[in-house]
């Protein structure tokens, strides 16, 4: 086990920055998600931990030795693909022991080895086929039991669970989940699920374009996220955000929005200095921390009923406020009665309110 460190660290190709001045100190057995969009640099990060890139500036270590220049196979690394990478011709066995072959170890040692670990994993009977008899979970399991086999220092796993369907990905989740708290390992998981992200990790860091736009444990970054790009991303489904304007005066502040007008008696002391009359800001809403009622109050939004989606627990309302969407989550074994069209109002409490500069960036 080993802690892993980026210090301004950057990949460009060409004139596309793909991780770009990113920095970060990841502890010794901690379980950190990579998580963004397609293209925010999360598979050239692994890229550079593992040594399959080399950083174009800036110092990556690994546990107390400086790797930047560093072969792949001299930083005991065991990495899992998106797609298995098995080999087809090898029985799983020899897949999952092919690190150790590479290292020099006998036959018998690699097999009782496989046996071990494939035991752990619960593929042990599947040893002597190959990769085209097995099912995709089973193929995963093996990929991991590859990663594992040779006790690396750091894991990295890039979208392992993305080619499972919805079933066995929860399954896989909880597996690896489990696996890495026995294991205690180091592991740095790339993902663009947020749910997935959410359940696994010990700290998440958000990408966007290249860079660590947050990173911090999951309730943090659900709870505070430092952007509207980070609030829209973690979440399903994402957090309201509103177009607002501000009216100070000596005793209140005013968020004035397109169907509302709300009054912030409490968290006005906040605003004070940070934002300034008139301006235009963005109010940010989790959908569970909406309520539906049926006439207007002082903390109410209202719309005209969109949709309502029954989800078994919960529901979706969305409801149209002026040119936006809202969504709710309202939990209960009843959806909500209410035709679409009909004029609605969602309630919430001032202290779950979150306001962001029209820039994005959250105000404390
Ligand atoms: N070898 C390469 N040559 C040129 N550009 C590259 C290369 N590898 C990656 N890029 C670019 O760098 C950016 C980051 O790519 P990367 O693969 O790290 O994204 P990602 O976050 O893993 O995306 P995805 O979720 O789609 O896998 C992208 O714009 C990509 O096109
Ligand atoms: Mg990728």
């Amino acid at each position: 086990m080993a802690s892993v460190t980026f210090e301004g660290v950057s990949k460009h190709f060409g004139s596309v920055k793909a991780v770009h001045d990113v920095s970060f100190s990841i502890s010794d057995g901690e379980f950190v998600c990579l998580l963004g969009p397609s293209g925010c640099g999360k598979t050239t990060t692994l890229r550079l931990i593992a040594g399959l890139e080399q950083a174009t500036s800036g110092r990556i270590d690994i546990g107390d030795r400086e790797v930047t220049y560093l072969n792949p196979k001299d930083r005991d690394i065991g990495m899992v693909f998106q797609d298995y990478a098995l080999y087809p011709h090898m029985t799983i066995a020899d897949n999952i022991t092919y690190p150790l072959k590479v290292r020099g170890l006998g036959a018998a040692a690699r097999r009782k080895r496989a046996e071990e670990v494939a035991t752990s994993l619960q593929i042990a009977n599947l040893l002597d086929r190959r990769p085209g008899q097995i099912s995709g979970g089973q193929q995963q399991r093996t990929s991991v039991a590859r990663a594992v086999v040779h006790k690396p220092q750091v894991f990295l796993f890039d979208e392992p669970l993305s080619n499972l369907d919805a079933k066995l990905r929860l399954e896989a989740r909880s597996f690896l989940k489990h696996l890495q708290q026995e294991l205690g390992v180091t592991a740095i998981y790339v993902t663009h699920d947020q749910a997935e992200a959410m359940a696994l990790a010990d700290r998440i860091a958000v990408m966007e374009g290249g860079r660590v736009v947050q990173m911090g444990p999951p309730l943090e970054v659900y709870r505070q996220p430092a952007t509207t790009f980070v609030a829209n991303f973690l979440g399903s489904p994402p957090m309201n955000l509103l177009r607002v304007r501000l009216e100070l005066t000596k005793q209140q502040a005013m968020l004035v929005g397109e169907t509302f007008r709300l009054q912030l008696p409490q968290i006005s002391e906040r605003l004070k200095g940070v934002v300034s009359e008139g301006e235009a800001l963005i109010a940010g809403l989790r959908p569970e921390h909406l309520h539906m009622a049926n006439d207007s109050d002082s903390w109410s939004i209202a719309g005209e009923v969109y949709a309502i989606e029954p989800l078994g627990p919960e529901a979706l309302v969305t409801l149209k406020v002026g040119d936006s969407l809202v969504t709710a989550r309202i939990f209960g074994d009843e959806p909500p009665k209410a035709n679409v069209g009909e004029k609605a109002y969602l309630l919430f409490e001032p202290e779950r309110l979150h306001l962001f500069k029209a820039s994005g960036e959250r105000i404390p």
